[in-house]
């Protein structure tokens, strides 16, 4: 493979605004990275979707955008879809593919009390991908999930400045507490993309007690060792934002996008 030009970019997808969050600690990292941030509007929200629909509905979107975009690397920042597709989108492109998946190995790594819980969305906490991932990582821990749907919602509300309902984070965190074994749960995975957006509504819920963990930052150095080397602008270009067209949710207005560093909005 040729070395990527300067200024071809990295190409980060999610369902909505959730893959936000892994943007932000890339952008600290690659300040000058040129970025396509792509929302898949039209099909949000993931967590409510069949395994079938997604695995078919990911990789063909994400062929378009390759093909539209041209990008270095492609960065599937949503768990849902990297839980359910990531074999099918890697088989499909022929690009680096980096994957969201739920941080249960640095959650294993600093429970006290062998009880972590996964909080995602219902379509992630109940793939084998995350039975496989407790196996592997958390072996001899209690491993507590609960999937909330509305903290999507809630998120994505937040980042247009709309007020959220404070029984949705309630709920939520009910969700894991209320299992037998909530009440020893000391670290939270937050399992979504969209929900480290919500980081202080759910600590403020779960107390000073509880570590509330994501993997983006993991997720950016990788990005950046596998881009190690590689060419980039001297001076960051203003980022693109593309959705795909929803008749009911209408692309965030620009100041949601400018603090990412995105100048541009289009639809597909
Ligand atoms: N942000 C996505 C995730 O990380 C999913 C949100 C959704 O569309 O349900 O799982």
């Amino acid at each position: 493979m040729h070395a990527p030009a300067a200024d071809a970019p990295i190409l980060f997808f999610d369902s909505g605004l959730g893959g936000l969050t892994v943007l932000g600690p890339t952008r600290a990292l690659l300040p000058t990275a040129p970025i396509v941030y792509a929302a898949d509007y039209a099909g949000l929200p993931y967590g409510q979707k069949s395994e079938a629909e997604l695995a078919a509905r990911v990789p063909a979107l994400l062929g378009r955008l390759v093909e539209r975009y041209q990008p270095r690397l492609a960065v599937i920042a949503c768990n849902t879809a990297s839980t359910i597709a990531l074999s099918h989108i890697r088989a499909a492109l022929d690009l680096p593919i980096v994957g969201t998946v739920p941080a249960i190995k640095p959650a294993a790594e600093i429970t006290r009390s062998g009880v972590i819980g996964v909080l995602g969305t219902e379509a992630t906490v109940r793939q084998p991908y995350v039975d496989d991932l407790g196996a592997r990582f958390a072996a001899g821990k209690t491993v507590l999930r609960h999937g909330s749907p509305g903290l999507v919602t809630g998120a994505e509300a937040k980042l247009r400045g709309e007020k959220i309902d404070p029984a949705v984070i309630a709920r939520a965190v009910a969700g894991l507490r209320d299992q037998p074994g909530g009440d020893a749960v000391d670290v939270v995975v937050l399992a979504c993309t969209h929900f480290p957006l919500l980081a202080d509504e759910l600590q403020a819920e779960v107390g000073p007690d509880i570590r509330l963990i994501d993997g983006a930052a993991g997720i950016a150095r990788r990005i950046a060792h596998l881009t190690e080397g590689q060419s980039w602008p001297a001076v960051a270009a203003p980022g693109i934002a593309v959705f795909t067209r929803s008749n009911d949710r209408p692309p965030p207005p620009p100041g949601v996008l400018a603090p990412y560093g995105i100048g541009r909005i289009e639809t597909i």
